[in-house]
């Protein structure tokens, strides 16, 4: 039994609507000089980058390097590209600016320029052997809550996988929010960070407890269990995504909607990073390795099915999570309110506009045994999961969520 949880976060969280035009204090202030951001053309386009430049030529910072060849769940090899440049630079700082695909980018970038080697070589928990040159993270999705996380995951093109590193030393040592730079994120991708965001929460919630955990104590961990502290940010979390998701979508200017999806995937974030993820996501590594769609997207295909797979192990949690939704579940026994959570989220997919089934997004039929083989050897993410399955039960949800 284990009788110890951590509570991590980013060294530094500021927050608010307008915050990126600090960027260049929050580098002064530090003494930073050799600046290398990490962003993308689409970021470029919306004129964040510059926004970001403005604010750091404003304080007179030394150098700054634009790396802008980010891309979606980014691959290895592009993160060895991004790698190659910042040693060429040599870099006090690295600043992330974009969704999480950009923030892990400027993760593994500090961590491969500090120690030296390739992303390869810290794949996985604990790999990395001391702290790494700062990063500054600056999301522009509401979703992965990379900005406080100690994770960055890379795509891996040979074996088809999504591949993590996790480590105290990646969390960022500024995560600087601002809402607004949200506004410009397309409904799809706001739909599909947002449900990730929300299944950050709920796995947080509903994973194995603290206690249960099957490590003896003195041994670290990627991801402590299910905890009070990481209770109080799941729960705000899944209230505020049932609060404002929908409007983010359709109201894209909507500043009250964007505050709250910001403040939901920071929050979710927090939870997640310390309480961990689970089976949601082992399921989702194949499916988006093998590029069948984002992160969040694959995300909010499976969520409802594993809620409802975990059920009987975490039924008065999910009866609470379907209330935070805003189901109003008074009158309802607790199993009736708890199938009603998995209901109220295959309606928040229908109301963003997220497919329903994976069969909607050109998965095949018979890549659903591989998928299931896969996850199943994820053992990171499967021993948080409350109800132990095996590669057939995985085979199973896959069935239901085809
Ligand atoms: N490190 C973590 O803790 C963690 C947690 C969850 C997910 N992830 C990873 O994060 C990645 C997904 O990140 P994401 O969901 O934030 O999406 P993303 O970073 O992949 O961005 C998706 C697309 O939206 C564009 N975009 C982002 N913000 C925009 C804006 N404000 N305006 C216009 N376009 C914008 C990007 O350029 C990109 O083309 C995946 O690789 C996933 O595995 C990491
Ligand atoms: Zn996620």
């Amino acid at each position: 039994m284990r009788d110890l949880w951590n509570f991590y976060s980013a060294g530094r969280l500021l927050w608010g609507w307008g915050t990126m035009a600090r960027a260049g204090a929050v580098v002064a202030e530090r003494g930073w000089k050799g600046v290398f951001v990490v962003t993308d053309s689409r970021l470029i386009s919306a004129g964040h980058a510059e926004k970001l430049q403005h604010s750091l030529a404003s304080q007179n910072v030394g150098s700054v390097e634009v790396f802008s060849d980010g891309e979606p769940e980014p691959s290895i090899e592009t993160a060895l590209r991004a790698i190659n440049r910042a040693r060429e630079f040599g870099p006090d700082v690295i600043i992330g600016l974009g969704g999480g695909s950009n923030l892990d980018l400027a993760k593994i970038i500090a961590c491969c320029v500090t120690h030296g080697g390739n992303p390869r070589d810290y794949f996985g928990f604990g790999m990395i052997p001391g702290p790494v040159i700062p990063v500054v993270a600056i999301p522009t999705t509401a979703g992965t809550g990379s900005e406080v996380s100690h994770a960055a995951v890379l795509t891996d093109n040979d074996h088809q996988l999504k591949v993590s590193t996790l480590s105290p030393f990646l969390r960022p040592a500024v995560a600087l929010v601002d809402p607004e730079l949200t506004v410009s994120c397309p409904p799809n991708v706001t739909a599909e960070s947002g449900m990730d965001a929300l299944t950050h929460a709920i796995e947080a919630y509903t994973n194995t407890y603290f206690q249960d955990m099957p490590v003896p104590p003195e041994m670290d961990m990627p991801y402590d269990g299910k905890n009070p502290v990481a209770d109080l940010f799941a729960e705000k979390a899944i209230r505020l995504v049932g609060e404002h998701l929908v409007k983010a979508v359709t109201e894209p200017a909507n500043r009250s909607a964007r505050e709250g999806m910001s403040l939901a995937a920071t929050l979710a974030g927090l939870a997640f990073s310390n309480a961990g993820v689970a089976m949601v996501h082992a399921l989702e590594y194949p499916i988006g390795g093998a590029h069948y769609c984002s992160h969040g997207q694959g995300n909010a295909l499976l969520l409802p099915y594993v809620m409802e797979y975990n059920l009987p192990k975490r039924t008065a949690e999910t009866a609470r999570i379907a209330a935070w939704l805003g189901v109003d579940t008074s009158g309802m026994d607790t199993e009736f309110a708890a199938l009603s959570a998995v209901t109220r989220v295959q309606e928040l997919k229908k109301l963003t506009g997220i497919p329903m089934k994976l069969s909607d997004i050109g998965v095949p039929g018979e890549a659903l045994e591989d998928f299931a083989r896969k996850s199943a050897g994820i053992e990171r993410l499967m021993q948080l999961s409350p109800r132990k399955a095996t590669a057939d039960d995985l085979l199973g949800i896959l069935t239901s969520a085809f």
